[in-house]
C-alpha cells in the first residue's frame, strides 16, 4: 500500500493540527530552498492561479513535479483555476499529497473528488469568502478536507476576513454532526493575531504565507502559530 504522507488511507488523518505555509511569499527564483527554511512545516501549500478564476498567475504542474523531486514535506495544492475537472487530477497523479479545487469553478465536484482520491491524493474543496457552506453538507462524505478562504483568492498579504469566522463555526457543526474525518481548513491573512480565532472557530489546518516566509526564522514562526493555535483549541 502506498504510504506516503497524505495518502487518504495513512495515519495523517489523525494527527491534530497542522501549519501549511504558503509558498506564494517565498522567492520564486530559490524555491527549493525556500522549502527548507520551512522544515517543520506539516505541508507546503502551493497556490495555482491561472489568470483567469483568479487575477493572478503563479505555477503550474511542471514547477510542482519539480517541487516534488527536491522537497522532503507533502504538497497541498490550492488550485485557483477555471475548469479543475480538467486540470486538478493531474496534480494528484504527479505526487501532491493533497489536491483542493474552487467549488465555484468545478463542473462536477462529486465527481472531481472521487478522481483526485483515485490518484492516492487528499481531495480538497475551497469555498470563496461569499460562497455559503450549507449546500455542500452532504457531499463532506466525498472530500477529506475543506477549505474555507479567510480572503478573497488570489493574492498574499491580505487583510483576514472576519465576516468568515461564523462560517467556519457552522462547517464545523457539519463535519462534527456527521461524525466524519474532514480536515477544516483556513486560508488568508491567517498571523499570530487571527490563528487563535480560526482554531476557536473550529479550524484544523492553517495556511500562513506572510506570516511565515516574512519572518527572521520562518520556523520560528510556525512554532509559534502552532503554539497559539494550540492555546486557543484547548479554551474550546
Ligand atoms: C491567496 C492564497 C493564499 C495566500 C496566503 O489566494 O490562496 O494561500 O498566499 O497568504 P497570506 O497568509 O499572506 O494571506
Ligand atoms: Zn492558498
Amino acid at each position: 500500500m502506498n504510504l506516503r504522507p497524505g495518502h487518504p488511507t495513512d495515519s495523517l488523518h489523525t494527527v491534530g493540527l497542522q501549519i501549511s505555509p504558503s509558498t506564494l511569499s517565498s522567492d520564486f527564483a530559490i524555491l527549493a530552498e525556500e522549502c527548507r527554511r520551512v522544515s517543520s512545516a506539516d505541508w507546503l501549500h502551493v497556490d495555482v492561479m491561472d489568470n483567469h478564476f483568479v487575477p493572478n498567475l503563479t505555477l503550474g504542474l511542471p514547477v510542482v513535479e519539480s517541487m516534488l523531486k527536491h522537497v522532503e514535506q507533502p504538497i497541498d495544492c490550492h488550485l485557483m483555476i477555471e475548469d479543475p475537472d480538467r486540470w486538478a487530477p493531474a496534480y494528484a497523479e504527479a505526487g501532491a499529497g493533497s489536491v483542493t479545487f474552487h467549488v465555484e469553478a468545478a463542473h462536477a465536484p462529486i465527481r472531481l473528488a472521487r478522481e483526485i482520491r483515485h490518484q492516492n491524493a487528499r481531495a480538497g474543496m475551497a469555498l470563496k469568502p461569499a460562497t455559503p457552506v450549507e449546500p455542500y453538507a452532504e457531499m463532506l462524505t466525498e472530500i477529506d478536507m475543506l477549505l474555507i478562504m479567510t480572503v478573497e483568492p488570489g493574492f498574499g498579504g491580505q487583510k483576514f476576513l472576519d465576516i468568515v469566522v461564523p462560517k467556519i463555526q457552522r462547517a464545523r457543526e457539519l463535519i462534527s454532526g456527521q461524525d466524519i474525518d474532514v480536515w477544516l481548513q483556513v486560508d488568508g491573512g491567517v498571523s499570530e493575531d487571527t490563528i487563535g480565532i480560526c482554531a476557536e472557530a473550529g479550524a484544523d489546518v492553517f495556511v500562513a504565507g506572510s506570516a511565515v516566509f516574512n519572518a527572521e526564522n520562518p520556523n520560528d514562526a510556525i512554532t509559534k502559530l502552532r503554539q497559539l493555535a494550540t492555546a486557543a483549541q484547548s479554551n474550546l
